[in-house]
């Protein structure tokens, strides 16, 4: 996983939980990395979970809220380092269909090390889209959080149903958007 999740992890925690809360997070888990993490650097996928599940029990929020809440806190800063192409996006719809077909596509171009989820996006009405989410990561509802809060940026209502699978790996997300 990429130092940038585990930085704005870090920051997420203590802006929402305090610094003194990180901190205990990080003195109660054994970390290969220290605990000083950096935004270009890569680490192992399993250095992110110990982190995260620590996280979740030090701050009494299960494993979905917590990826909902970081996932809708994330999407700004994430959105700040899109492509300038999808920064001119103005509506979700398209937003989202450009995640699995530029966004992650430019990101893995710049980052050879970077590990997306993918994220096939299917347009099933006009105002209804699928969205197959697929990672060894598992982590759909922090998808379900950054959809979230791609709505809220783009200031436009939308109600995302996630439906797990029978693999861990895999959920689908319907995205119904309102006026
Ligand atoms: C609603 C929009 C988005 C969704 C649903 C989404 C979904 C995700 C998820 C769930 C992950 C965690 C890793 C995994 O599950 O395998 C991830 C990783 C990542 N995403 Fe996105 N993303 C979105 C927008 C963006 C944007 C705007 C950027 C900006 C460039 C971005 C860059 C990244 C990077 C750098 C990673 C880390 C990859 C790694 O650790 O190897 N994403 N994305």
């Amino acid at each position: 996983m990429k130092g940038i999740i585990f930085t704005n992890f870090a920051d997420f925690i203590g802006e929402a939980f305090g610094l003194v809360v990180w901190q205990n997070v990080l003195d109660a888990t054994a970390l290969e990395a220290d605990g000083s993490y950096v935004g270009t650097m890569t680490y192992s996928d399993s250095e992110f979970m110990t982190l995260f599940s620590s996280a979740c029990e030090h701050c009494q929020r299960d494993p979905i809220q917590m990826q909902l809440e970081f996932g809708r806190w994330l999407f700004p800063t994430l959105f700040s380092k899109s492509p300038a192409a999808v920064k001119l996006i103005d509506n979700l719809k398209e937003f989202l269909f450009s995640i699995d077909t530029i966004v992650h596509v430019e990101v893995k171009k710049l980052d050879p090390e970077a590990k997306t989820p993918s994220l096939n996006c299917v347009e099933i009405d006009e105002n209804t889209l699928c969205i197959d989410y697929l990672s060894s990561r598992g982590m759909g509802y922090l998808a379900k959080g950054l959809i979230e809060g791609a709505a809220n940026h783009f200031e436009q209502k939308a109600n995302v149903i996630i439906t797990p699978s029978d693999n861990p790996e895999k959920f689908k997300l319907v995205v119904t958007l309102h006026d």
